[in-house]
């Protein structure tokens, strides 16, 4: 699988929006109805064609459909500090390692761009999640209020929880 994860190019765009708000609809319950949708073509243009070396979104092609994707993921450095986000894979492809293979993709990224430890945070409802990423290596270290209060419905608390994993 991860022979076929690579860097975005301008043509995925399209695709890896379709993927990103797709998947994200996960975390639509506790989102009001005008913010289910996680991204758009001017986010993710914008990070392609600024082109820097430390920011890409990482792609996992479909074998069997050409120019469509199976997944993908925002990945990051910021001087010795990793981050992955908006980690994303189609609904039919899910459970088949698609996910695993791009966290995998997204740390030997960090690495290669000198991280030494990586940074990302999860949903603290996300009960699905969370044993997902502790048995990757990640640890929580850290217990943060939602960055877009706005966005939640009304009544719910939602925390995002920092896990970290070091990278050697
Ligand atoms: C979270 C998400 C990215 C996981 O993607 P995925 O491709 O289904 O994940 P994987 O297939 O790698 O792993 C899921 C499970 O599938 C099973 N699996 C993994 N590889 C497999 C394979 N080759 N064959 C059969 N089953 C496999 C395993 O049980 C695995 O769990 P494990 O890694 O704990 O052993 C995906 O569910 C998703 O897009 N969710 C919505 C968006 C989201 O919540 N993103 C994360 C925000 S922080």
């Amino acid at each position: 699988m991860a022979s076929q994860i690579r860097e975005a190019k301008a043509s995925d765009v399209d695709e890896i929006v379709r993927v990103t708000n797709e998947a994200f609809l996960a975390d639509a319950y506790f989102k009001k109805e005008e913010f289910h949708l996680r991204t758009n073509v001017g986010f993710v243009e914008g990070v392609i064609e600024k082109n820097d070396e430390h920011e890409k979104f990482l792609v996992c092609d479909d074998p069997n459909e050409g120019g469509k994707l199976l997944g993908s993921v925002l990945v990051s450095v910021h001087k010795s500090i990793g981050h992955f986000g908006m980690v994303s894979v189609t609904n039919s492809a899910r459970n088949r390692g698609v996910g695993g293979s791009l966290i995998f993709a997204a740390e030997a990224f960090c690495q290669g761009h000198g991280a030494t430890v990586l940074e990302m945070p999860v949903i603290h409802s996300r009960e699905d999640l969370i044993p997902w990423y502790k048995k990757k290596g990640y640890e929580q270290f850290d217990d943060v209020p939602f960055e877009a209060p706005e966005i939640v419905l009304d009544g719910v608390q939602v925390r995002m929880l920092m896990f970290r994993k070091k990278l050697e």
